[in-house]
């Protein structure tokens, strides 16, 4: 593959860059992989002239240019779970959904706590990778919540955050300790809250659905517990926290407190929890069986908790949107529910679903760029170079069509994961090209770009 960054001239689209406050029709250079310029009459200056001279055109009339998505939160399963995804197919994946940058969790086998593990996931990234991976280190020794991980050692082997995922740290005087760790690190503590007593291997949400289905439920408060401490631990330590995949109105008001009250947190919240229920886990009559695609941790809540994550994302209470991309084998998933992995696959049809809560009104477009490209920069302290297009950073650009229609067929996903509950669903709103560091490592078959030497798959 080319690995050369174009010179490329990206003219006539609708610039959002919510980290400036850009928002205009413009032209956008970008040479040498990094961004050289943003419209106006500086371009058609002398001083472009040898720039502009090799650059290739790209026609965005109509379209949106944006910095690219990051994702604080996927798994690419590499190493150790290559029959659910690879480095290769999940980053494939997660530039056709837009991701010029994604942070790779941790529970992969070995589980990345220690320097080896990063340095060969980081090496395997540099080849294999379409986009940039940025890996997040374990808390603790194999994520099994007993002994804090050399945290030093993980930082300098270049993790940008510690994280357990899919477990929680169950005590409290270690999760104190991490975050001490973490605070001195400059890093933060991405905390998956559950208190596993609680959700007790429940299966969906707890309350009058679950009660109907005679499954057993995962209450909230199993979430909700876990935030209140560690809200608490980041005010007594003044440690950087990150609320992993927040998924009720409960978690969203203790959030929301600790904030005013200046605590140093920052929260996520994933598309799938922003745009379904309880409900889509059991199949319409007659069919009447349970769909194990709809099955992820923590679960899909109600109506209520998706208008508190809504409104928090809103007014800032909520940081970011993440996909906790979690794609699995079709054995994982072609079983009974009780059986069923939980997880679904993300990356391809994130800004998809999103885009529902545009078009309804709910969050404008550049709230949700926002959520998608310089706020979740700003949770790892990385947002002077990523989730920008200020000159001089990387050239990671998403090209949108915010009205464009499509349909989710998993069959096509790049991801091996085909685990969606949006299968076969219309979607108003679709990414037509990623750049990363001046690379197009996706650009969509219908975009006209005949001066274009393509490197990354058309894909329709
Ligand atoms: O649904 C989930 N799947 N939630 C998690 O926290 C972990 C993830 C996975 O790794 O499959």
């Amino acid at each position: 593959m080319n690995k050369e960054a174009v010179s490329l001239l990206i003219s006539g689209g609708h610039i959002i860059d919510p980290s400036q406050g850009i928002d205009q029709v413009s032209d956008l250079i970008i040479a040498q992989g990094k961004i050289v310029q943003i419209g106006g009459t500086a371009i058609s200056s002398p001083s472009f002239s040898v720039i502009l001279s090799k650059a290739k055109n790209l026609d965005a009339t109509g379209l949106v240019i944006c910095p690219g998505f990051m994702d604080l939160h996927c798994h690419l399963r590499e190493p150790g779970f290559e029959d659910k995804e690879t480095i290769a197919t999940g980053t494939e994946a997660a530039a056709i959904g837009g991701f010029a940058v994604v942070c790779c969790m941790a529970n992969t086998e070995p589980p990345l706590d220690n320097a080896a593990a990063v340095s060969w996931v980081k090496r395997k990234a540099s080849k294999d990778s379409l986009v940039a991976v940025l890996p997040v280190g374990c808390i603790t020794k194999g994520r099994k919540g007993e002994e804090l991980t050399d945290m030093a050692e993980l930082a300098e082997a270049g993790v940008v955050a510690f994280s357990d995922d899919g477990n929680p740290v169950a005590s409290s005087q270690l999760m104190r300790r991490a975050l001490e760790h973490g605070r001195d690190l400059g890093l933060p503590i991405i905390d998956h809250c559950e208190d596993k007593t609680l959700s007790d291997n429940g299966i969906m949400n707890e309350g009058r659905m679950s009660a109907e289905l005679g499954l057993k439920g995962i209450p909230a408060a199993a979430e909700e517990v876990m935030v209140a401490r560690d809200l608490n631990l980041a005010k007594l330590t003044r440690a950087r926290l990150h609320i992993a995949h927040v998924s009720t109105k409960g978690s969203v008001e203790l959030i929301r407190r600790a904030k005013k009250e200046g605590a140093p947190v920052t929260a996520e919240v994933t598309p799938h929890h922003l745009t379904l229920t309880e409900e889509r886990i059991a199949r319409e009559p007659p069919d009447k069986s349970f769909d194990t695609n709809a099955k992820v941790n923590p679960p899909l809540r109600t109506k209520e908790d998706i208008e508190a994550l809504v409104k928090g994302l809103r007014d800032g209470v909520i940081d970011a949107i993440a996909t906790d991309h979690a794609p699995h084998t079709p054995a994982d998933k072609n079983c009974g529910l009780e059986r069923a992995a939980f997880g679904i696959s993300g990356f391809e049809t994130a800004f998809g679903c999103l885009m529902s809560l545009v078009h309804q009104g709910e969050i404008s477009l550049t709230q949700l760029i926002s959520k998608l490209t310089c706020e979740p920069a700003k949770v790892i302290g990385r947002n002077g170079e990523l989730g920008t297009l200020r000159a001089g950073s990387p050239a990671n650009i998403t090209i949108l069509d915010a009205n464009r229609e499509w349909v989710v067929d998993s069959r096509k996903f790049a991801s091996k994961g085909k685990n969606t509950p949006y299968d076969g669903c219309r979607f108003r709103g679709k990414v037509m090209a990623t750049i990363v560091n001046g690379r197009i490592v996706y650009i969509d078959d219908s975009l006209p770009c005949p001066t274009l030497s393509l490197e990354g798959r058309g894909r329709g």
